[in-house]
């Protein structure tokens, strides 16, 4: 199945080198045909101007084109669970596309509206788009949007955190205020060799695991540029709930190694990690945010193998006799697979089948536990509401089960905002979200045993009520698209 993929490995080569002399010396004084085309109300400081794409697409002509493609809509017809973005096609939210979501996270921001990723070039813009619940921690928000998020750490230090999001924006060239993930975001502009922009945020996290982010090989940071954003990161909140920092909860872990129980230990190692009311329990909790790295590092196949998130997502394309890495990232199954070919004999469409079969395996437990949970949260309700009616409920089952609850809703939630639907590391998508269905199933017993005692009477099939979470969603009043929802497959 596997031809030699030692010699894609390393493959890439860094071309353009001569014109890195050119780079360095590339800066504002000389008023000729490189200075940018862009609509500037007012004119750039060299800085400013530097952090321009644009700028850098006078040297590189065709990574500018690629990275600005990321604005495009997505070849359709391609991805099964990832068709938000293609041509022709609405975009997700996944509050439409798993219901039981918006059930679990009533309460906050992610209950009102999150949509589906699309192109890199787009992160802001979506920012400025979606439900302004969703932005209350403050400036913590652009820490894995804008180019600027480093030097505005520096520069507000802990304010930057707390600071109302559109004031910390407003600090920026207006100009530059909407821009995406920019090439000074993975490149050092002295060499464009790969670099770490983020120390405050990955390099703290690094550090904490026994790495140098300064000893980085080039195969490393083919997949730790990425790790700046495509992780999980807790917002710790002060008395006031006040953004203090932004965290990645990796202590105890290491690289190669960083499990979702792992994860969960650090959320629940303080009350400060709990950012938000889950408004069916009455739960303050913790939140899992996009975990691309830590899924894919936790011993995938193609971890082991040394593929990096780059090989996959920026394969290796051919421009009059060059050999460039395509700067258009998006998910594979929408390209032509080149990356793939390199190990993997299948042709395109056999292969994209084996990435589906994987995924909606996933999908189809991912389903069943997510309404387990969904269930769970609704019992809550039930016991809370006897209480409060002066029922006896059993305090010390109402722990154990919240304690189950719990586990079960962290490994739920990180699986699923997980973005590649379980391919990145299929057994381990696997192991998670049945655990999470173990734990589910230990809280509903103890839920079930506790209501009875109570004198509850509680039906064999539970009421989630779900119109009352997916309509109407926050300020914008979403209503619920069905024709979005997931339906699970059929698994053979
Ligand atoms: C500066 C932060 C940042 C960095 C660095 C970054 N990403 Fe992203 N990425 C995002 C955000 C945010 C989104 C979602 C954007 C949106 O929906 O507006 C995204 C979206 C994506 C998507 C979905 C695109 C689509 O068409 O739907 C892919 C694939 C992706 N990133 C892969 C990568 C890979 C691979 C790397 C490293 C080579 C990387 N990203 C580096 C922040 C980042
Ligand atoms: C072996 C190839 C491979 C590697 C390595 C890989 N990915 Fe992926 N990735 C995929 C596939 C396949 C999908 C599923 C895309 C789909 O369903 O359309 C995907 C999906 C994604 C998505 C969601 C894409 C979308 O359109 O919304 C993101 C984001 C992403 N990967 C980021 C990463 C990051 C970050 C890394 C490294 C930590 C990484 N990937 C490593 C193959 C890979
Ligand atoms: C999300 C991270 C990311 C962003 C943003 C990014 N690049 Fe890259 N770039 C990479 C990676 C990964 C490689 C491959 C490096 C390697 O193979 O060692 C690369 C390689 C390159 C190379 C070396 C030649 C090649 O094609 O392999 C050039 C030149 C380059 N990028 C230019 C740019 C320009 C210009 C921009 C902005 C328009 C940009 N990059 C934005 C990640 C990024
Ligand atoms: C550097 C080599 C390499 C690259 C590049 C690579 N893979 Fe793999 N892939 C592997 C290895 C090794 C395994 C594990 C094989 C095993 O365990 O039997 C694997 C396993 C798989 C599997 C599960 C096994 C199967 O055949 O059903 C799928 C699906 C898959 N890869 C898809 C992809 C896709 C899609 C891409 C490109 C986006 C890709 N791979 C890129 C090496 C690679």
């Amino acid at each position: 199945m596997l031809a030699g993929y030692a010699k894609r490995l390393g493959g890439a080569v860094l071309v353009l080198l001569a014109a890195t002399a050119l780079w360095s010396g590339c800066s504002h004084n000389n008023a000729d045909s490189r200075q940018p085309a862009q609509m500037t109300e007012e004119p750039l400081s060299p800085a400013d101007a530097a952090i321009d794409p644009a700028h850098w697409g006078r040297l590189y002509p065709v990574h500018y084109q690629q990275w600005k493609l990321t604005s495009e809509p997505t070849p359709a017809g391609l991805s099964k669970y990832k068709r938000g973005f293609d041509v022709g096609e609405e975009r997700r939210d996944k509050l439409d596309e798993y219901p039981f979501l918006a059930l679990l996270y009533s309460g906050w921001g992610f209950g009102a509206e999150y949509n589906e990723p699309r192109g890199h070039y787009y992160m802001v813009q979506d920012q400025l788009e979606v439900d302004p619940g969703r932005l209350k921690a403050g400036g913590a928000c652009l820490t894995c949007k804008t180019p600027y998020a480093p030097k505005l750490q520096k520069e507000m230090g802990r304010a930057y955190f707390a600071t109302p999001y559109k004031e910390v924006l407003a600090r920026l060239p207006k100009q530059n205020q909407a821009l995406g993930a920019a090439c000074v975001d993975c490149h050092d502009n002295q060499g464009m060799t790969l670099r770490i922009s983020r120390d405050f945020t990955l390099g703290k996290a690094l550090r904490q695991i026994g790495m140098d982010p300064s000893k980085l090989t080039r195969e490393q940071k083919k997949t730790l540029v990425c790790a700046q954003c495509h992780v999980t990161y807790m917002i710790p909140k002060d008395e006031e709930m006040h953004s203090t920092d932004v965290v990645f909860p990796w202590a105890g872990s290491r690289e190669g190694g960083i499990p979702v129980e792992n994860v969960i230990k650090n959320i629940k190692s303080s009350p400060a990690n709990l950012e938000w009311t889950q408004a069916v329990t009455g739960f303050k909790l913790g939140f899992i945010r996009h975990p691309e790295y830590e899924f894919y590092s936790n011993d995938s196949p193609h971890w082991s193998a040394g593929v990096t998130c780059a090989d996959c997502h920026m394969p290796l394309m051919s421009v009059s006799h060059e050999t460039l890495t395509d700067h258009r990232i998006m998910s594979p199954l929408k390209g032509a697979m080149t990356a793939c070919a390199g190990c993997h004999e299948e042709k395109a469409p056999e292969l994209r089948a084996k990435v589906i079969a994987i995924q909606d395996r996933f999908i189809a437990s991912y389903l069943k536990t997510g309404y387990a949970v969904a269930a769970d949260a609704k019992l809550f309700e039930m016991a809370n509401k006897a209480k409060a009616a002066g029922k006896q409920i059993d305090s010390q089952v109402y722990g154990i089960a919240r304690e189950n609850y719990e586990q079960a809703f962290y490994r739920l939630i990180f699986v699923g905002a997980e973005n590649s639907t379980g391919f990145h590391n299929p057994k381990e998508g696997m192991r998670v979200v049945e655990d999470a269905a173990r734990y589910a199933a230990t809280a509903e017993m103890h839920l079930r045993q506790m209501l009875a005692k109570a004198g509850e009477r509680v039906p064999e099939q539970v009421d989630l009520e779900l119109s009352k979470y997916t309509g109407n969603r926050g300020q914008k009043h979403l209503k619920f698209r069905p024709e979005h929802e997931i339906k699970a497959p059929i698994v053979k």
